[in-house]
């Protein structure tokens, strides 16, 4: 296995052990980003062709795409096992969604040029390349089609449970390297699409207490794999470093996502797909 095939089975494994959580913790504090993304393509007059929705997760797209695309395809990619089944439980009853469990990074080539919009929550920064992914994504609208990615850019807040748990955090682990974030409208343009809109997302959320969030986010979160990978006494130091320095009592905090929205124009597929 190559390095970035472990990286990927840890990810997906941490996700597996997540769902249950996820489902309930998270979907509904997400919820006002899903409706963003989503509403950005039911807004517009998208062509005909399927819809797919990489890192669909549990699949909290789903309900508002099918209601408002009774007839189409709609595709859910995840890389989670677990995530997978929850998802298809989500879809029972609708003939025309699927899910499919693997690595959305690079879309199967026979999606290019095919699909009426791409609509991704969350997925994107999780990804080895985010910006190699975006092109390739963007590369699956077929012309009039319609791209709508949500993700946490490295980011969100300057006060709150996500800045404090990235600085505990960064205190033992260095940062990634983030400079993808900057090139992502370029691999936009690159595969034949224009930016209709690139803004920060502002949402409140609210956790019951610190150490709710910080459980949250270290067994049902983005830092389950991190949590199985470091053990426990890891963990415990870090919740240790959190909790003092976080407030009491219920904690509301407005995070910042990106939004990218952009289109392939009608009649349109460029050269260099
Ligand atoms: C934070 S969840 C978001 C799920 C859902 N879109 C939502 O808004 O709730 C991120 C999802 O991305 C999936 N994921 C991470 N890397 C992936 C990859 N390379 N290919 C496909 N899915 C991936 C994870 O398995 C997880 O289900």
């Amino acid at each position: 296995m190559s390095e970035r095939e472990e990286q990927l089975a840890r990810l997906a494994r941490g996700w597996d052990e997540a769902v249950t959580g996820y489902e309930s913790y998270y979907v509904p504090r997400f919820a006002p980003w899903v409706r963003d993304g989503v509403n950005a393509v039911i807004a517009a007059a998208i062509p005909e062709g399927p819809v797919l929705v990489p890192c669909c997760g549990t699949f909290p797209e789903l309900d508002a795409l099918v209601a408002q695309f009774p007839d189409r395809e709609i595709v859910g990619i995840d890389l989670s096992a677990g995530m997978v089944r929850r998802a298809r439980e989500r879809a029972a009853g609708h003939p025309r969604v699927r899910v499919v469990e693997g690595d959305a990074s690079t879309l199967d080539p026979r999606w290019t040029g095919r699909c009426a919009a791409v609509v991704s929550i969350f997925g994107l920064q999780q990804l080895p390349e985010p910006d190699v992914a975006l092109r390739s994504w963007t590369a699956a609208l077929r012309p009039g089609g319609r791209l709508s990615v949500v993700f946490w850019p490295s980011n969100t807040e300057s006060e709150g449970p996500f800045a404090l748990l990235s600085e505990v955090l960064r205190a033992r682990i260095p940062a990634g390297d983030q400079s993808w974030e900057h090139r992502l409208v370029d691999s936009m343009t690159a595969a034949g699409a224009a930016t209709a809109r690139d803004e920060l997302r502002t949402h409140p959320m609210t956790h019951p207490d610190a150490a709710t969030c910080f459980h949250a986010h270290t067994r049902s979160g983005p830092l389950r794999a991190l949590a199985d990978a470091r053990g426990s006494l890891f963990i415990d130091q870090l919740r240790n470093d959190f909790l003092h320095r976080a407030p009491a009592g219920p904690w509301t905090h407005h995070p910042r996502a990106r939004h990218l929205v952009a289109d392939v124009a009608d009649g349109v597929r460029p050269e260099t797909l």
